[in-house]
């Protein structure tokens, strides 16, 4: 089964998928970034993943964008589409062309906390607890059918940082372990 990863930053759960391709035997056969000083690409020159980096700065045009986002893809024609922290909204005709075959984790317990600051919002909130949810990528931003959720108790102590680290933690558990899932479907 051979997956293409996205990410924007650091790739903490790109080095997690990566790690575990042969338990959970899956094939990372490329990357995709939109952000050319994105740490991930560290991950990639390591495992030695060819790595595409278009950098959206120099587009205005999200559909143009896209567009050659969609064409990388149909020359790879993966199996499944992860996005690891990938930061990009994509456009409604590229959802569409692989929808079913995009999933996205993202640092909140859906559909409490779409968009950005998750966790300062769980923490405003007085949430009791926080998570990080998997789930199929639709045109609606953080919304659609959902995969898996995990949930941990906030600690009184729990500040921003802490709670970041705690939902990568778990991030890089469940994210490996929910491919594997998806692909023997
Ligand atoms: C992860 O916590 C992921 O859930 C989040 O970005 C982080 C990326 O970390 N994704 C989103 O916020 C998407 N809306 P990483 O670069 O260390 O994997």
């Amino acid at each position: 089964m051979r997956i293409v990863v996205f990410f924007s930053g650091t790739g903490t759960n790109l080095k997690s998928i990566l790690e575990h391709q042969k338990k959970y035997n899956y094939e990372v056969c490329s990357c995709f970034t939109n952000n050319p000083i994105a740490g991930g690409i560290g991950f990639c020159n390591e495992y030695k993943i060819d790595c595409k980096i278009i950098d959206h700065k120099n587009f205005n045009d999200r559909e143009k964008y896209d567009g050659l986002i969609n064409s990388y893809l149909e020359n790879l024609n993966p199996d499944l589409i992860v996005l690891a922290g990938y930061m990009r909204i994509m456009s409604k005709s590229l959802v569409d062309n692989w929808e079913g075959q995009i999933i996205n984790i993202h640092p909140s317990l859906l559909p409490k906390y779409p968009g950005l600051h998750t966790h300062q919002r769980a923490l405003e909130a007085k949430d009791k607890v926080h998570g990080s949810t998997i789930h199929f990528v639709t045109s609606e931003l953080d919304s659609g059918p959902i995969i898996r959720q995990e949930s941990f108790e906030i600690e009184p102590s729990d500040n921003e940082e802490s709670l970041i680290n705690k939902v990568k933690n778990l991030e890089h558990k469940i994210y490996p372990e929910t491919i594997s899932f998806l692909i023997k479907q």
